[in-house]
C-alpha cells in the first residue's frame, strides 16, 4: 500500500514523524513524504526532520506565505499533479493548518481517499481559520482518526458515519514520549541561565491575539505584572515577532524574547517550567502529559480533555484573570491531572494497522476503538 504523507506547518511535523517510523517498519507500506513548505525557516522545519528523525521529504511544494485563499490555492495547485503521478492508495493529512484542508480537498477530488489524524477536534469558534479547515477536512476524509473521546461526540453530531471513526489516541504524544530521554539531555536551561521551576514559557500566535492590537496590548498588561514576579522565556513565532516589534508595551525587561527553539529544547525548557502561557492547541496537550500547570490565553478550546482531565486552564484576555491565575499556579500545588486515554505512545501505530486493513475496501469499515488488546492481537497475526 502506498501512501502520500503530507505535512506543512511547525505543529504538522511531531504530528508525522510517528507515523513515518510506523510506517518505515512495514514491509507492506510505503509512504510518499510531501512538504508544502507552508513554514520554510529552518528553526520552524528543518531542525524538526533532523531532530525527529524524519526522512527528507520526497517533494517539497515551497508554497511559502500568503493571504489564506492564496496560501491554500498554491498548495492545491502543486500538489495536485504530485497525486496524479503517484497515484496513492491514500492521502494522510494531520491537524487543521491550511496545507492540511487543501491537500485533503485536492485527493478526494482525484478520488483518492483522505486519512485525517486528529479529526474531530471543535473549539466551537468559526473566526479560528483552524476550525474551518477541521470542519472541511473532516467532512471530506474516509478515515478520521480521534485523538480524544470529545471528537467521537463531535463527528457524530455532525452526522459523520460511525464506520468513518477510529478513536487512537494522540500521535504528537508518541513523539513527546518517544523523544523523552533525549530531550531531558538538553542543555537549554544552562544556555538560558534558568532554573528548573524558577520561570514561565510563553507563546502566543493566533491571529486573534497578536493581529488584534488591543488583545495584544491586554496580554501584556498581564505579562508585565507576572514578569515582575518571574521570568518569562518567550521564543517568538515569526508572525509574532513582527507585532511585537510595533510596540514600547512588550519591552519588559522579565519578559525574555528568543528565537524559536527545537523540538527537544522546547520540551525540555516546558517540562521544567513552573507555569507555561500558551494560545497553541498542541502545547495544551503536552503539558497535560508533562503534569506541568498550563494557561490558555484563549476563550476556547478544541481539546477540552486538557481541562477536564489535565492541567489545563482557559484564562482568556483578561489581564487580572490571567495574572491572579499565574499567581494561583505559582504558589499552590501542582496540579493533578491524568493523562488522556490512549495517549500511550501507541497512537501512530494503530493509525497505520487502520489503514492498511482498509486498503481497497475504504467504504466498508467498522467503527474502531483500538486499545492495547487490540494492538496486541495486530502484532501477534
Ligand atoms: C500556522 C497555522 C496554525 C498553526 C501555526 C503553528 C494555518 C491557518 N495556521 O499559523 O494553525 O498553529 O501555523 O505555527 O494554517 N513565517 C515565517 N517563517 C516561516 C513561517 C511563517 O517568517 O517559516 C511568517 C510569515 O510572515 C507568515 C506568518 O509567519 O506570513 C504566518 O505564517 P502562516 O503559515 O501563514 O501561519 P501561522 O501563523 O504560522
Amino acid at each position: 500500500m502506498k501512501l502520500v504523507v503530507v505535512c506543512g506547518a511547525r505543529p504538522n511535523f511531531m504530528k508525522i514523524a510517528p507515523i513515518m517510523w510506523a510506517i518505515q517498519k512495514r514491509a507492506d507500506m510505503s509512504a510518499v513524504l510531501v512538504h508544502t513548505g507552508q513554514h520554510y525557516d529552518r528553526k520552524m522545519s528543518e531542525l524538526f526532520f533532523e531532530e525527529l528523525r524524519i526522512p527528507a521529504p520526497d517533494v517539497n511544494l515551497g508554497v511559502g506565505s500568503g493571504s489564506h485563499a492564496a496560501q491554500t490555492a498554491d498548495v492545491m495547485k502543486k500538489i495536485e499533479p504530485i497525486l496524479i503521478e503517484e497515484r496513492p492508495d491514500a492521502t494522510l493529512v494531520v491537524g487543521d493548518v491550511n496545507s492540511t484542508v487543501a491537500c485533503a480537498l485536492t485527493s478526494v477530488k482525484l478520488g483518492i481517499p483522505v486519512a485525517h489524524v486528529e479529526a474531530g477536534l471543535r473549539s466551537g469558534d468559526r473566526s479560528m481559520p483552524e476550525e474551518i479547515n477541521r470542519i472541511v477536512t473532516d467532512a471530506i476524509s474516509e478515515w478520521l482518526f480521534v485523538s480524544e473521546r470529545s471528537g467521537l461526540e463531535n463527528l457524530r453530531r455532525e452526522g459523520i458515519p460511525d464506520h468513518r471513526v477510529h478513536f487512537v489516541g494522540n500521535t504528537m504524544i508518541d513523539t513527546l514520549l518517544s523523544c523523552r530521554d533525549q530531550s531531558d539531555r538538553s542543555t537549554i536551561l544552562a544556555e538560558l541561565a534558568v532554573a528548573p521551576k524558577k520561570y514561565a514559557v510563553l507563546t502566543l500566535h493566533r491571529p486573534s491575539n497578536v493581529d488584534d492590537a488591543e488583545a495584544l496590548g491586554r496580554l501584556l498588561v498581564a505579562l508585565r505584572r507576572i514578569q515582575e514576579e518571574v521570568p518569562v522565556i518567550f521564543p517568538v513565532h515569526p508572525r509574532t515577532r513582527a507585532k511585537l516589534a510595533e510596540r514600547e508595551d512588550a519591552k519588559l525587561p522579565g519578559l525574555r524574547l528568543i528565537d524559536p527553539l527545537g523540538y527537544l529544547d522546547f520540551m525540555k525548557l516546558v517540562s521544567d517550567a513552573a507555569l507555561v502561557l500558551t494560545d497553541s492547541g498542541g502545547i495544551q496537550e503536552e503539558t497535560t502529559v508533562l503534569g506541568v500547570p498550563c494557561l490558555t490565553l484563549r476563550d476556547n478550546t478544541e481539546r477540552p480533555a486538557t481541562v477536564s482531565e489535565g492541567t489545563n486552564v482557559l484564562v482568556g484576555r483578561d489581564p487580572d484573570r490571567i495574572f491572579d491565575a499565574a499567581m494561583d499556579s505559582l504558589r499552590g500545588p501542582r496540579p493533578a491531572g491524568r493523562v488522556p486515554e490512549l495517549w500511550d505512545g501507541g497512537a501512530a501505530a494503530r493509525v497505520v494497522e487502520v489503514v492498511s486493513k482498509h486498503k481497497g475496501t475504504a467504504n466498508k469499515g467498522v467503527t474502531s476503538i483500538v486499545g492495547r488488546s487490540e494492538m496486541q492481537e495486530f502484532q501477534q497475526n
